[in-house]
């Protein structure tokens, strides 16, 4: 298994081209299953997880093209071409969709499609339980019958979807994508209502409706969707990674450099500026992307708390912690989305790090730097959370159990290298 090793100690500076974003790009790809035209992607991110859901569209029937590589710079993404003119399969099998759970994204468009799906049930994941009831909840209110049978849901709706309100209990991405998905090609109107907000359902909805879907309201609490009786081919561009670029954001602040992040979207990060804004940390918009320093030295320990968009993304909370690891006086991270997203602590705590956890609250004491030394990740974002703690860090920190982050940063060690990094991957058979 591949390790990245780092020696840390150096500002980074210069220009990162943030890529397509991994969590836009999912149900982009997901969606092409509901129509029997050609989907084109631009901008798609080069990550484990896109190949993970490509090979289980393949499974479903899809074919699938990939055209031109990624540019040397990475800047470029890639276009892949999804053409799922006939279904083969209803089933995404456990071995893919243990892998990754945006699986599940397939279950709105083959049952909205098809009349029919079956999908393993996704288990508990490093960061909480992670359950999907929600999703099938709004299944069932659009007339589908929903059964559990030997680890897989089986959704069948022979007479097809019809559309009708549902109130989400709890706000979730996936579920809100799922059901956007199933009902625009569902019988009717629905409204979701309490739905994300986050800016990878706005990308979604505006792909449905360059296919001929009939939305309106993303990126609100309430989105209307009048269902059409098929979907046509488009061409969409995935959105910038708003994590990536916040991630690589907190690393020019916490080594004290200055990083250009090319495409990053002010307005996608809005949250995050205001928090980085208090901690010390200036978030420039330039005319390529923001540009991102300490506004004056120093970093000052600020409290923060996840909640769904437009709040402070959990996907960008450990990656917080670690900048928090060095800055003066204290700061209290609270998570409120997932119920065992600390898993990184422990480990910051083997750098030297001063954190207690009271439940979904963790208090970080700045220290003045952190020490190196061998660390292992438990999920993506807490893998970046310990390369940007060996970023800071004196000496030299190795990162086991890279593949983490190769579900999710394109090229990670390269873009950091270039902005004088020391930092490299080591290939183990
Ligand atoms: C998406 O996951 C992202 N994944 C996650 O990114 C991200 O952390 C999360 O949204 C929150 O922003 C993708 O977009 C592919 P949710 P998702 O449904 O859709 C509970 C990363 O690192 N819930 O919004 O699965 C759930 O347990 C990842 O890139 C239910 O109770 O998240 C959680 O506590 C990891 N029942 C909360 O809602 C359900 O049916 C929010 O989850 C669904 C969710």
């Amino acid at each position: 298994m591949d390790k990245i090793v780092i020696r840390g100690g150096r500002p980074l500076q210069g220009e990162i081209a943030v890529s397509g974003a991994k969590n836009a790009a999912l149900p982009l790809m997901a969606a092409a299953l509901l129509t029997e035209q050609t989907v084109r992607l631009g901008n798609l991110p080069h990550l484990v997880d896109i190949a993970t859901l490509a090979n289980l569209l393949t499974r479903l029937g899809a074919e699938l093209h990939l055209n031109g590589q990624c540019a040397p710079d990475g800047h470029d993404g890639r276009v892949l071409e999804i053409c799922a003119r006939r279904i083969a399969s209803h089933v995404a099998p456990y071995d893919l969709v243990r892998k990754m759970r945006a699986s599940v994204l397939v279950l709105g468009p083959l049952l909205a499609r098809e009349g029919r799906a079956e999908v393993s049930l996704p288990g508990g994941c490093a960061i909480g339980t992670r359950p999907i009831d929600l999703h099938l909840e709004g299944f069932k209110r659009l007339g589908a019958e929903i059964e559990l049978d030997g680890g897989y849901v089986k959704a069948t709706a022979p007479n097809g979807l019809k559309g009708g309100e549902i109130v989400f209990p709890k706000v979730s991405v996936g579920a809100t994508e799922n059901l956007m998905m199933a009902a625009s090609l569902a019988e009717g109107e629905t409204l979701l209502v309490n739905a994300a907000r986050e800016p990878e359902i706005v990308d979604l909805a505006n792909l449905l409706c360059a296919m001929g879907a009939d939305i309106e309201g993303a990126g609100s609490e309430q989105i209307c969707i009048r269902g059409v009786s098929a979907l046509h081919g488009a061409e969409h561009t995935v959105i910038p990674d708003r994590i990536e670029a916040g991630t690589y954001a907190m690393a020019a602040a916490a080594t004290d450099g200055d990083l250009h992040l090319l495409g990053a979207r002010a307005d996608h990060l809005a949250a995050l500026s205001e928090l980085l804004t208090k901690a010390g940390v200036t978030l420039e918009e330039t005319n390529r992307g923001l540009r991102v320093r300490r506004a004056n030295g120093r970093l000052v320990g600020t409290d923060a708390m996840t909640e769904a968009f437009p709040g402070f993304p959990t996907d960008l909370q450990a990656q917080y912690m670690a900048l928090m690891t060095t800055a003066e006086g204290a700061a209290m991270v609270t998570e409120t989305i997932f119920e065992n997203r600390f898993m990184h602590v422990p480990e910051l705590c083997r750098m030297g790090a001063e954190i207690v956890v009271h439940g979904a609250s963790a208090l970080i004491r700045g220290k003045p730097t952190l020490k190196g030394a061998p660390v292992m990740a438990t999920d993506l974002r807490a893998s970046s959370c310990l390369v940007l703690a060996g970023l800071v860090a004196e000496g030299e920190t190795e990162l086991n159990r890279v593949y983490h982050l190769d579900r999710g940063y394109e090229r990670l060690e390269a873009k950091l290298a270039a902005c004088g990094a020391d930092i490299r991957r080591v290939r183990e058979a």
